[in-house]
């Protein structure tokens, strides 16, 4: 057992450590390296077609879900197409309103979770095309959807999703960089650009990796907390959605994420003496007002994480107890790289705690029922 998990103590850990490889796989053969462009000859979703795109919405369930949700500023940022996101188990009932210039791009790492296929076959149903993100090529949602875009993480055995989240954030680059292409919304040197950093992603990773310790020191100290507190703006809220997520799932501690501007409208109330909070600041065109939120937190007590960027640690640090610094990259690609400092926090909370990494209570791998 201790071969299959590569000499790690968990899978989970084993899969985090995979991600640069799994950054690097999902990026293969699909950046052409003259041109500096992307290329994606597996689609069967056609020049026209995309041009003709006037909305997407993207479906999923649990981590995949929050994948779709840097899926969508990944996608209006870079090609300026209105998205939304659902979760499947929701999308078939709301009588989604689709119509064949409609996009939906359903996300599953298994390619079999039940309310994920329902709400794919609903969105065919209704004229649209189904675009599937997954790591299981001959899967259900694989074999069912109009087109496939595989991600390639490799088997993910750790119950929590890491690895294929992470290669979920390269699949919507890639996909956004090349609806960015067809539909002109981006120049090739700002095409370019965003390649260039996401060939760095996969050594950044590396780098966070270096530093575990200074996660799992912080781990340990908030072990013993029964609630805490995950904020951020922008894509650092959908960010901190995920972190607060896989905390839940292996730690059993009761996270919730807010977005760092909607604390005041009502959870500030929750916040005393000690709670932990913890800030993802990497967008700096919010850095200010994150940093505002911050010391609502810090006034009522709370006692705060900041996760960013070397060059904000000083600055930061004069507002909260903590910083943890991340190696910077755009602003788009950001989530690439700060939640692997999420999910080592989940990993060693639970470690901490001494429950069963790999395999929490109540959850499955994949759940194929309804
Ligand atoms: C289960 C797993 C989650 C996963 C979700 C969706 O609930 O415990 O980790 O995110 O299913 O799975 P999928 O295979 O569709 O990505």
């Amino acid at each position: 057992v201790t071969a299959e998990k590569g000499g790690y103590e968990h899978f989970m850990l084993k899969e985090i450590h995979e991600q640069p490889k799994a950054y690097r796989d999902t990026m293969l053969g699909r950046i052409d390296n003259e041109t500096k462009r992307v290329v994606l000859p597996e689609l069967k979703l056609t020049e026209e077609q995309i041009k003709n795109i006037r909305n997407i919405q993207i479906v999923a369930c649990g981590t995949a879900y929050n994948a779709g949700l840097i899926g969508r500023t990944v996608i209006e940022s870079l090609a300026r197409i209105p998205v939304e996101n659902d979760v499947a188990s929701e999308y078939r009932y709301r009588s989604p309103i689709v119509t064949p210039e409609t996009l939906v791009i359903v996300v599953s790492q298994s390619g079999e979770t039940a309310d994920t296929l329902a709400a794919l076959r609903e969105a065919q149903a209704n004229g649209a095309h189904v675009l599937a993100i997954t790591n299981v090529v001959g899967s259900s949602i694989a074999r069912d959807a109009d087109d496939v875009l595989v991600t390639l993480a490799g088997p993910e055995i750790a119950v929590a999703s890491t690895k294929a989240y992470s290669s979920q954030l390269v699949a919507f680059y890639l996909f956004g960089l090349y609806l960015a292409q067809v539909r002109g919304t981006q120049t090739d040197e700002q095409v370019a650009q965003v390649l260039a950093a996401m060939e760095s992603l996969p050594e950044q990773v590396e780098e966070m990796l270096g530093k575990a310790d200074a996660i799992k020191a912080y781990a340990e100290q908030i072990a013993s907390h029964k609630h805490l507190f995950f904020i951020g703006r922008g894509q650092d809220y959908a960010v901190v959605q995920e972190g607060s997520l896989k905390l839940k799932e292996i730690s059993y501690i009761h996270s919730e994420a807010y977005a760092a501007g909607e604390l005041k409208h009502g959870t500030l109330a929750l916040i005393e003496d000690g709670i932990p909070v913890i800030a993802l600041v990497t967008q700096e065109s919010v850095l200010e007002k994150t940093v505002s939120n911050i010391k609502e937190v810090k006034a009522r007590g709370a006692d705060v994480l900041a996760i960013t960027y070397e060059e904000h640690a000083v600055e930061l640090l004069k507002s909260v107890d903590q910083v943890f610094a991340i190696p910077k990259t755009l602003p788009i690609l950001s989530a690439a790289i700060s939640v692997v400092s999420l999910q080592l926090l989940a990993y060693y909370a639970s470690l901490a705690l001494g429950h069963d990494v790999d395999k929490p209570r109540n959850l499955a791998k994949s759940v194929t029922v309804e």
